[in-house]
């Protein structure tokens, strides 16, 4: 405990404030270059695992038929190209969500597209899916990626569309993903939902995406059975500006196309009650919110969504949470499971550890004996 609470404070006072001084995106992989280097030296996994890793079994989750370690994930964005998620597992987290993976590799938007708002603890960024491509996102996956009896995480894959790849052609592309991934992902997310690349969100509108599911869901079948493997759990990925009524034929249309389970939310376009300045916030322009001002909405689509499922379907609630309260709140909106990132730039290596010992204090605190006895039970929020 008295290590982790050390490692905070270095965090907060030293680490945090040398990393900001660097730009964004530079800052996002010399932190990882310096970890996954940090890690390779010898007794540092054993270090790691020591401070920072997480192992009780009332917070073990089981989730379209897989076994979480624990209920925490480190959201798609962080670990586009499948570099460092074996040394990001040491950190605490159950899953890491890897991608989003687009069906050919692509630079993404023009820099800078990567940008803090400290006083809001938020980011905006307009990345625009860069990455490397499925093909060789799946030749490093063959070598770094452990089976799945060798790790104690989870592996999503994030699936996304190029840039170049027109809306009408989205199914191709996203399948073409499917088929080069298929052997190394514990589930796969279909991403529809991020603001960055044009035309990307109409694919949440009825027709397009039931064309969409339905191909992705011909497509776990066909290569399951030619490889004499098990189908994917497919999840769908939502935006947190839908509406109410968007949200419900969403909900039905995942039913109807035997999806296993919903992520709600991605990055937000508003930009309503932010403390930045507006010519601020004019300047940088164009991309997706996220982190505290998005904790509010998530919980809200998320709790909309887990009404109209009824149970039928499990949620990966993510948005805005940094704390073990914020996890707290999401879970018993009715997420099964939940996911950060921005929480984790603001709050460093300690982030999972901290809000997983929450969550045990929450179950001490209620009686309960298992996470999963908490979700949904909005009565239980205190
Ligand atoms: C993201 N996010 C994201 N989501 C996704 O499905 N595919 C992606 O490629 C990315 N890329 C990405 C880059 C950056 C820089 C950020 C900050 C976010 C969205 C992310 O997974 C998450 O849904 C939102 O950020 C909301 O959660 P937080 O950040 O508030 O915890």
């Amino acid at each position: 405990m008295v290590r982790v609470v050390n490692s905070m404070s270095l965090w907060r006072w030293l680490a945090r404030p040398g990393m900001f001084l660097l730009p964004p995106e530079r800052a996002h992989y010399f932190g990882m270059g310096t970890f996954a280097w940090l890690a390779k030296l010898p007794g540092a996994v054993s270090c790691f695992r020591a401070c920072y890793g997480f192992s009780d079994p009332r917070l073990m989750t089981r989730c379209f038929g897989i076994d979480f370690p624990n209920p925490l994930g480190l959201a798609a964005g962080f670990d586009k190209n499948a570099q460092w998620f074996n040394e990001l597992a040491l950190l605490g987290f159950g899953c890491i969500e890897i991608g989003s993976v687009t069906g050919q590799a692509q630079p993404g938007n023009p820099t800078p597209r990567l940008f803090r708002l400290p006083r809001d603890q938020a980011i905006i960024n307009r990345m625009g899916f860069n990455n490397e491509g499925a093909s060789s996102i799946a030749a490093r996956l063959e070598r770094l990626a452990p089976d799945r009896s060798d790790r104690n995480f989870i592996l999503g894959i994030n699936l996304g569309k190029t840039k170049l790849v027109p809306v009408e052609q989205a199914e191709s592309d996203y399948t073409e993903s499917l088929r080069a991934l298929f052997r190394y992902a514990d589930y796969f997310v279909i991403n529809v939902s991020s603001p960055n690349t044009p035309g990307l969100r109409t694919l949440q509108d009825r027709e397009p995406l039931e064309r969409l599911l339905h191909a992705v869901q011909s497509t776990n079948r066909e290569v399951a059975k030619a490889s004499g493997q098990a189908i994917k759990p497919i999840l769908l990925k939502i935006a947190p500006d839908l509406t109410e009524s968007q949200l419900d034929e969403i909900v039905d249309l995942t039913l109807e196309q035997d999806l296993q389970g919903l992520i709600a939310t991605n990055t937000t376009l508003r930009r309503d009650g932010l403390r930045t300045p507006s010519a601020t916030i004019e300047q940088i322009g164009a991309g997706g919110l996220s982190g505290r001002p998005l904790t509010q909405r998530s919980c809200q689509v998320v709790r909309h969504v887990y009404s109209r499922l009824q149970g039928r379907l499990p949620i990966i609630g993510v948005g805005g949470i940094f704390d073990g309260h914020d996890a707290w709140r999401m879970i018993t909106h009715g997420a099964s499971l939940i996911q950060l990132y921005t929480g984790f730039i603001y709050g460093g290596p300690a982030t999972a550890n901290r809000i997983l010992r929450h969550l045990q204090q929450k179950l001490d605190q209620h009686r309960l004996n298992h996470i999963g006895d908490a979700v949904g039970r909005i009565d239980l929020m205190t």
